[in-house]
């Protein structure tokens, strides 16, 4: 266990039937939380990590699309109720869902690219809000650098979605600060989950881990790693801050 201040902890987290959003499920329920394990289209992921969160602690399996208001507001209280609480939102859920240029991209692409990545964390926050108020709990938020820095072929609107989720970490910090609530957000670099398995030539993965100063593309378990972080004690005096975890690829002054 790393750490103990998380152990009894209520988390949910949205997207773990995948990528970032499993191992972060996984490492929570390493340390005796209770997690909601979300999915939208991929059950047998969802399956597969409740199944790893139970050979740690216990948690709940949970369907929701998270562009969707009735169906957020349905799962985020079958989750309270059933677990009995909620102490940490993890706020994972996102997607590329294709590459499309400006040029051409038409707008129901990026309607969906928003609703998915920024629409998500409205719908999901807002419905967990009381709970998180009473537990005077934490929210981290999975953003990207692409927010920063634009993003590469045909991701530019997806970039700029991930630009808005890193401002509204910082508006719903300040926000929730007088509840007690802290928000932060973790930006990933290039991560090999299903996300690059879908978007990216395996080329890609090659040149990206050439570059990058560590030598290598990240893991979801290096992103857990700094959402458990975020979310303990050890982190108690930090809000609206974000960690970029990218191996060194993108750094800033
Ligand atoms: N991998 C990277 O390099 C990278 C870099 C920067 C940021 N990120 C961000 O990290 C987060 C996790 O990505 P990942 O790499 O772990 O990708 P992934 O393996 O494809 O997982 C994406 C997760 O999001 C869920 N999801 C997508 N659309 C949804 C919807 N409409 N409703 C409910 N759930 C939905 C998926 O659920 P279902 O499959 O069950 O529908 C899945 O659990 C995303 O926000 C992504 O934008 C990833």
């Amino acid at each position: 266990m790393i750490y103990e201040d998380l152990k009894g902890k209520n988390v949910l987290v949205t997207g773990s039937s995948s990528g970032i959003g499993a191992a972060t499920a996984v490492l929570f329920s390493r340390q005796g939380c209770f997690v909601g394990v979300h999915y939208f289209r991929t059950k047998d992921g969802a399956e597969k990590t409740l199944e790893q969160v139970k050979q740690n602690s216990d948690g709940l399996l949970l369907r929701a699309d998270v562009r969707d208001e009735k169906q957020v507001n349905e799962m985020v209280e079958q989750f309270a109720r059933e677990a009995g609480g909620i102490d940490i939102l993890v706020n994972n859920a996102g997607s590329l869902i294709d590459r499309q240029p400006f040029e051409t991209a038409t707008v129901d692409y990026h309607d969906d690219v928003y609703a998915t990545n920024v629409r998500s964390i409205l719908l999901v926050t807002r419905s967990a809000l009381p709970y998180l108020k009473k537990s005077r709990g934490n929210i981290v938020n999975i953003g990207s650098v692409a927010g920063h820095h634009g993003g590469g072929n045909g991701s530019g609107i997806y970039a700029g979605a991930k630009a808005a989720v890193a401002t509204e970490t910082i508006s719903m910090a300040k926000e929730f600060a007088p509840y007690g609530i802290r928000v932060n957000s973790v930006l990933p670099g290039f991560i090999e989950t299903r996300f690059h398995e879908r978007f990216s030539p395996q080329q890609r993965w090659k040149e990206v881990a050439e570059q990058t100063p560590l030598g290598r593309n990240g893991t979801a378990e290096d992103i857990a790693k700094v959402v458990l972080f975020l979310a303990s004690e050890a982190a108690g005096f930090i809000t609206g801050e974000y960690i970029a975890v990218n191996g060194g690829l993108y750094m800033r002054a």
